[in-house]
C-alpha cells in the first residue's frame, strides 16, 4: 500500500529534468527517445527511476550484465503505455480494479474485440509489455523487445540477468 501511495505522489509531481534529458541522450538512439517521450510524464519518470535503480543493482550482480542493454530496457520497458491512453487516473483505477476484483479486471483486459473505454484501458494495463515489445520490434530493437515482452511474466530458469534486474528495479519504483 505504501508503495502505491509513493507511486501516486511521484506521478502527481513528475517532471523530466535537463539532467534526465542528458542521461536519455547518452543511452538511447533518436528512435528510442521518440518511443520514450511517447509515454506520459509520470511513466517517463518511473522509467528513469527504474533505470537508475537497475544500474545500482547491476553493480552487485553475481552474473555478467550488459549494462547499456539493461539501461535501455529499463528506460523503454513501459513504452506500451502511451501518453493519453494511460494517464494517472487510469493507472490508479486499473491498480485498484485489479486488486479489488482480479478476475473481473482480467476479463476486461482480455482481447475479446470489445471496444469500450474500460476494456481498452484494462487491455493496456495487462498487455502493455507485449504492446511495447511489438513497437520496439517494428523499429528493429529485437534484444530490447525480448526483455520488455517478459518483464511481467513469471520468473523462468532461462531469464537473462538483465531481465531479472529489470523486474527487481521495476518492483522498487
Ligand atoms: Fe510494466
Ligand atoms: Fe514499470
Amino acid at each position: 500500500m505504501m508503495k502505491r501511495i509513493r507511486q501516486f505522489f511521484h506521478a502527481v509531481f513528475a517532471e523530466v529534468s535537463a539532467e534526465d534529458r542528458a542521461f536519455l541522450k547518452q543511452n538511447l538512439s533518436m528512435e528510442q527517445q521518440a518511443l520514450f517521450f511517447g509515454m506520459s510524464v509520470p511513466d517517463q519518470c518511473h522509467a528513469l527511476r527504474t533505470a537508475h535503480t537497475a544500474i545500482a543493482l547491476a553493480e552487485n550482480a553475481a552474473a555478467k550484465v550488459d549494462l547499456p542493454l539493461l539501461t535501455r530496457c529499463a528506460l523503454l520497458h513501459d513504452v506500451g503505455r502511451r501518453d493519453g491512453e494511460f494517464g494517472v487516473f487510469w493507472k490508479c483505477f486499473a491498480v485498484l480494479f485489479a486488486a479489488l476484483s482480479p478476475s473481473q479486471a482480467k476479463d476486461y483486459g482480455d482481447d475479446d474485440g470489445s471496444d469500450s473505454v474500460l476494456h481498452r484501458k484494462m487491455c493496456v494495463y495487462y498487455h502493455h509489455a507485449d504492446i511495447g515489445a511489438d513497437m520496439l520490434l517494428r523499429e528493429g530493437f529485437a534484444a530490447e523487445a525480448e526483455i520488455v515482452r517478459r518483464h511481467h511474466k513469471a520468473p523462468a530458469e532461462d531469464d537473462p540477468p538483465e531481465l531479472r534486474i529489470l523486474r527487481m528495479a521495476d518492483e522498487m519504483n
